[in-house]
């Protein structure tokens, strides 16, 4: 496999991101909303590179090509922001690259990443019912699941179930 790197974000990769997210099969089923507006990507660029204290995306970078972005996030919902905040992650790989094991090594390397780089305790996802491919990266990754929360996203013309996942510091291996 070629190698796989994390990078912040550049201009070419917005424009990547819009030619390949901006519809139901390249977003994929479950991460298709709807339009949005990518200026959005841009403005965001400029401001802070994606790298902000709240949350944060990069590039992911198969050998020097930009095959897709993870993103990291703040979610207080578990109690007060001082004292629960904890990082939930996302991913999304261009259509052609996915089911070759890069979202495998992606998260990997982004859980390794935000347990290097900030104090948070626990990482979370939260990923459609049906997307059994991420459900299967995050048990490979040692994630645990934690439970259905039910109907809890409107996606495609009707209600969706989510399954929760966590990884704590202790748990993470660097040879998962
Ligand atoms: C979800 C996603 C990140 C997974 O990355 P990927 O590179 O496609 O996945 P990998 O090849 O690393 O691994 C997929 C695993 O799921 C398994 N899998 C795939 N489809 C499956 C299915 N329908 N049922 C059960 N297992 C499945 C594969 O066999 C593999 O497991 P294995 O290594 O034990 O054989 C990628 O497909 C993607 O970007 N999808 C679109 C966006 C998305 O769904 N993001 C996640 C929600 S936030």
């Amino acid at each position: 496999m070629q190698e796989l790197s994390l990078h912040k974000l550049r201009h070419s990769d917005i424009d990547l991101f819009e030619e390949n997210f901006q519809s139901r099969a390249g977003a994929s089923e479950y991460q298709w909303f709807g339009f949005w507006d990518t200026n959005k990507l841009r403005t965001r660029l400029e401001q802070d590179q994606f790298i902000g204290s709240h949350d944060g995306a990069l590039a992911v970078r198969l050998g020097e090509r930009t095959i897709g972005k993870v993103d990291w996030f703040t979610v207080n919902s578990w109690g007060r922001p001082n004292t629960s905040a904890c990082w939930e992650i996302a991913i999304g790989l261009f259509a052609k690259y996915r089911g070759q094991g890069y979202g495998t090594v992606a998260q990997r390397l982004l859980v390794e990443y935000l347990f290097t780089h900030y104090p948070r305790h626990r990482l979370q996802a939260t990923t459609a019912a049906e997307n059994l491919a991420e459900q299967r990266v995050l048990e490979k990754l040692g994630f645990t699941r934690e439970g259905v929360i039910r109907q809890s996203q409107w996606r495609g013309g009707a209600w969706h179930d989510q399954v929760i996942y966590s990884l704590l510091r202790h748990e993470f291996s660097d040879e998962m």
